[in-house]
């Protein structure tokens, strides 16, 4: 798809026209690609491949290998050597007869992605530092891959619109892209976001996001590393990579609040944020608080804060109020709460299973699941809470959405890379990176 369509047929206005497509079905079965046609017996062996062998790519891998008996996990690939050999290790014990990756088929570096893909795999996982993650969709989807893409999706606008191409592609080709935003594959979130999207407190006038919680990690530089190493391993702390905290973390809160919104974006958010407590060069050049208010058309607002700092109250709470009461989302381990009553009350999977049962069990039905709408608007909200506070402007959805601003290099070698300062409100100017 060309740049000038992507941009026309996703400004907000369309978005508004269009309904969600979160499962296609039935009208590709005459457009089913190769990939998915080997599957529909629902008998074979599916060769699952992981990019990014950390603690979630792990993860996701075990949840995988757990959601059916016929999927074996057959290829490895990350950044890092070492993180490989980790996952190696690891992975070969955890999942047992399930573990048949060879040492072929195990990669290290920033072409593995493409090679893994290569490599005779069915199922991806993308489960990298999130800078990567448009270009890793775009090859996998490419190649006729089925997807499991962790969130975020993306961290600046740019990505964000690959990201919805690489799946109106996806879509055309009949491929799966399951997300991992996991919540909405949580049986009781998805009772609860129902029953309030079904009217259970009237219209939603108001919805209160909390993701406030403690410090998260940093890694220490070591001599020997390179500036674009040492960035790439602390990636978290720097928002080329990782996004920032309310995009990397918060936006698991933010796709709940565009899940009860339907999924359509809102016309403009403002901010407040900075960084009081993580100052330290370690800790590269994100904040660690934000409060966003974001305005949809028909007047709703949603407010949402989050904060990572250490001694401090903590809440991880969707508080929403509607014209006929208010609810609560994840309370009591996600039972949910509608005016007083608990909502879920039968016994439910491990959603991180359970994302992949339901990717797998698409794949074999021949009904694929495309994700890709909602995690990129959901990730596209937090770069909005995030410019907004950055530069302290009120920054419109379709002026961000549509602009030129990317960030970090635009090839990746190891050696030097800018390190960029942290945002002032008032000085940092939108858009940045344009
Ligand atoms: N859905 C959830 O509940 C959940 C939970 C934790 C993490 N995550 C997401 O998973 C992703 C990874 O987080 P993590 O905690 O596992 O981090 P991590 O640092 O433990 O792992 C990331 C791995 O990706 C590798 N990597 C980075 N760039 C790469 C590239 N270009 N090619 C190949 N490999 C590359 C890194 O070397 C590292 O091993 C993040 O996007 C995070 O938001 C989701």
């Amino acid at each position: 798809m060309s740049e000038t369509r992507s941009r026309t047929t996703t400004s907000r206005r369309t978005f508004l026209t269009q309904t969600t497509a979160t499962v296609v079905g039935g009208t590709l079965a005459a457009t089913l690609g190769g990939a998915r046609m080997a599957h529909a017996s629902g008998s074979d062996i599916l060769k699952v491949g992981l990019i990014g062998c950390g603690g979630r790519g792990n993860g996701a891998a075990v949840n995988a290998m757990n959601a059916e008996d016929n999927v074996r996990l057959t290829a490895l690939a990350d950044l890092f050597p070492d993180r490989v050999e980790e996952a190696k290790e690891a992975l070969s014990q955890a999942i047992g007869d399930k573990y048949q990756v060879t040492d072929d088929r195990c990669f290290a570096g920033f072409d593995a992605y493409q090679q893994l893909i290569d490599a005779d795999v069915d199922v991806v996982l993308l489960a990298t530092t999130p800078h990567y993650r448009p270009q890793h969709l775009q090859a996998a989807v490419a190649a006729g891959k089925h997807v499991f893409c962790e969130k975020p999706v993306a961290v600046d606008p740019v990505g964000v619109r690959s990201v919805l191409a690489t799946c109106e592609e996806a879509e055309k080709k009949g491929l799966s892209i399951v997300s991992g935003l996991c919540w909405r594959y949580d049986l009781g979130v998805r009772e609860t976001i129902n029953r309030i999207r079904d009217g259970a407190i009237g219209d939603i006038v108001a919805i209160h996001e909390n993701y406030l919680t403690g410090a998260l990690w940093f890694r220490a530089r070591k001599p020997e590393w390179s500036e674009m190493e040492y960035q790439n391993r602390n990636w978290y702390n720097h928002t080329w990579l990782s996004g920032d905290h309310i995009v990397e973390q918060f936006v698991h809160s933010l796709d709940k609040a565009m899940w009860l919104m339907g999924d359509q974006p809102p016309q403009r958010g403002f901010g407040l944020g900075g960084r009081q407590v993580r100052v330290q060069p370690e800790y590269g050049n994100i904040y660690d608080h934000f409060a966003n208010c974001f305005e949809w058309e028909n007047g709703v607002k949603v407010y949402a804060y989050t904060r990572q700092m250490a001694h401090c109250d903590n809440d991880v709470e969707d508080y929403v109020y509607g014209t006929k009461g208010r609810a609560q989302v994840l309370v009591n381990q996600q039972q949910g709460l509608i005016n007083g009553e608990p909502v879920f009350k039968g016994k439910k999977p491990s959603m991180y299973d359970y994302e992949h049962k339901e990717l797998f069990a698409s794949i074999r039905s021949g009904k694929p699941i495309n994700d890709g709408r909602f995690m990129a608007l959901s990730t596209m909200l937090g770069i909005l809470g995030r410019e907004a506070c950055y530069t302290g402007k009120t920054i419109e959805w379709d002026a961000l959405f549509n602009s030129d601003m990317r960030l970090g290099p635009t090839t990746y070698e190891w050696g030097d890379v800018p390190s960029e300062s942290v945002a002032t409100p008032g000085v940092t100017t939108f858009p940045r990176g344009a």
